[in-house]
């Protein structure tokens, strides 16, 4: 039973650091393209880096309470390449993209990503488009 709370209450936090993550992100990028002065305030170059650092321990405070374990399950091996290919799709909306374009694409490919992250994470599945 406390196993159990200590999970659901792990995963709010889990979900809440996702939901977070994403609409920091959404809004660093609308942000950043429209030259806002919000980019070069303090707390938004700390709190992103706390909550996806929250994140992160979640997930894996998750993948060891279920015993389950990214390259050892398909699905939770998808999360993780997924979260890479998120943070590098941001790094190139948010810094490194040469162009607007460029920067444009990435940041829509990350949500492309991240709402590919969330599926796998439902459906436990890596291929959650095929059933
Ligand atoms: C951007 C990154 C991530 C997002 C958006 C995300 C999203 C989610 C969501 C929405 C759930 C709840 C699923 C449900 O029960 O309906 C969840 C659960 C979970 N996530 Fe993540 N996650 C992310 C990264 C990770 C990573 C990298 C790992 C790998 C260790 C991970 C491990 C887990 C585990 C173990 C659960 C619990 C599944 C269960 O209820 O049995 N997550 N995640």
């Amino acid at each position: 039973m406390e196993v159990f709370l200590s999970f659901m209450l792990i995963k709010h936090i889990h979900i809440t650091c996702a939901v977070l993550s994403y609409t920091l992100f959404f809004l660093r990028g609308i942000w950043s393209f429209n030259g806002s002065p919000i980019m070069r305030q303090r707390w938004i170059r700390v709190v992103p880096h706390v909550v996806d650092t929250l994140l992160l321990v979640s997930a894996l405070t998750l993948a060891f309470t279920i015993r389950q374990y990214p390259f050892v399950d398909a699905w939770l091996t998808a999360k993780v390449f997924g979260l890479l290919l998120y943070i590098g799709l941001g790094f190139v909306a948010l810094k490194y993209g040469k162009s607007k374009t460029i920067r444009i694409s990435a940041w829509l490919a990350a949500q492309a990503v991240f709402g590919y992250i969330v599926l796998v994470a439902v459906n436990h599945n890596p291929l959650p488009f095929i059933h």
